[in-house]
């Protein structure tokens, strides 16, 4: 972009266009909607519950019912995609992560009845294998390590149960190597091919996923960490060949992840490719946010708007973010 030297001073003073509220909405050079935030919910079984998780004030974990219901509150708000996050029962956590492709299962309902209700509304899954694993890893572990290739397979399997259901946008979070050509390829070959892939590209191995493990109940059980899979903070050229490579296999969409320490990388795929990128304000983040919006110490509501305006001007189309509520309100004013 070329940067044009301003004139001196007082020719040029920068403050003139700074003057008023109306001066400074008509030179803004992004803005944040209702319909660029993707809402990231945590559910479980049962009726009428509304679980608090305590590492992240303000969120909790839902039942179906209250699910339908916060739903539709946020579509009314013009938030258009909610992601889901399982808590699954703890009887269901196995070494084989079967119940990641029950079409039964928790997530698989949900879809489902979200988009008989809110036809309008997106539905994005999680794929993964950690809210099944017995240890809390994405993958299959076997003889302590993490294993590929069985792992794409099964993702395969969770990504097809998934699509069966209804479900708009499948986000691979795994960061296994081949997930997104194993799974495009399958939905193909299955028909579905109206199903948009989201895939976690530029995911990190970030210390910012510490809430997020409590909220889906992984926090207790996992075993080591996710540092032969996830990216090392430390690398930029390989997050984009990451991006390369899935944009190669069949993704629509790429994710980065966490967001806010990470928005060079956001603003370097844009540039780099052009297309749809996405950024997750991730559960540490809002917790951060949030525990000092608690103390009186930030403005609560000013620091969630400008870290969230701060993706747009990043490059970002859309963010995920357990703001979205809160937000899309105050931006509805
Ligand atoms: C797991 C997954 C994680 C998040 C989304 N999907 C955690 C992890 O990789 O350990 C983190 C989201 C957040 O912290 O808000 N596949």
């Amino acid at each position: 972009m070329p940067v044009h030297t301003p004139a001196p001073y007082p020719a040029a003073r920068l403050r003139r266009l700074r003057r008023t509220a109306a001066l400074r909405d008509l030179v803004a050079e992004h803005r944040l909607a209702p319909a660029d935030l993707i809402w990231p919910v945590f559910i479980r079984e049962g009726e009428g519950v509304e679980e608090a998780v305590p590492s992240m004030p303000g969120v909790a974990r839902l039942s179906l019912d209250m699910l339908r219901r916060k739903a539709e509150a946020a579509h009314a708000l013009g938030i258009t995609t909610i992601c889901l996050f399982p808590y699954t029962a703890q009887e269901l956590r196995t070494e084989d992560c079967a119940e990641a492709w029950n079409p039964e299962n928790l997530t698989n309902r949900a879809i489902r009845m979200l988009k008989a209700d809110l036809p309008g509304l997106s539905v994005m899954t999680d794929i993964a294998l950690d809210p099944y694993n017995i240890n809390g890893h994405d993958g299959f572990v076997v003889e302590g390590e993490i294993v590929n290739d069985e792992t794409v397979q099964a993702l395969v399997k969770m990504a097809l149960a998934q699509a069966e259901a209804g479900a708009d946008i499948l986000g691979p979070s795994d960061m296994m190597d081949g997930r997104i050509g194993a799974i495009r390829l399958a939905l193909e070959s299955a028909g579905h091919r109206g199903v948009a892939i989201l895939s976690y590209a530029a995911k990190f191995a970030s210390g910012f996923y510490g809430p997020f493990r409590d909220a889906v109940g992984a926090s207790g059980r996992l075993v080591g960490d996710k540092k032969t899979y996830q990216i090392d903070p430390a690398n930029r050229a390989e997050a984009l060949r990451c991006i390369a490579r899935d944009l190669d296999e069949g993704a629509d969409m790429v994710m980065v992840k966490p967001g806010m320490p990470y928005l060079d990388i956001c603003r370097a795929a844009k540039d780099e490719f052009g297309l749809p990128v996405c950024a997750y304000q991730v559960s540490g983040e809002y917790a951060m946010l949030q525990a000092a919006a608690q103390m009186g110490w930030l403005d609560g509501e000013k620091v969630m708007l400008e870290s969230l305006l701060a993706f747009r001007r990043a490059g970002c189309d859309a963010i995920l973010t357990y703001f979205a509520p809160e937000a899309a309100r105050a931006l509805r004013g």
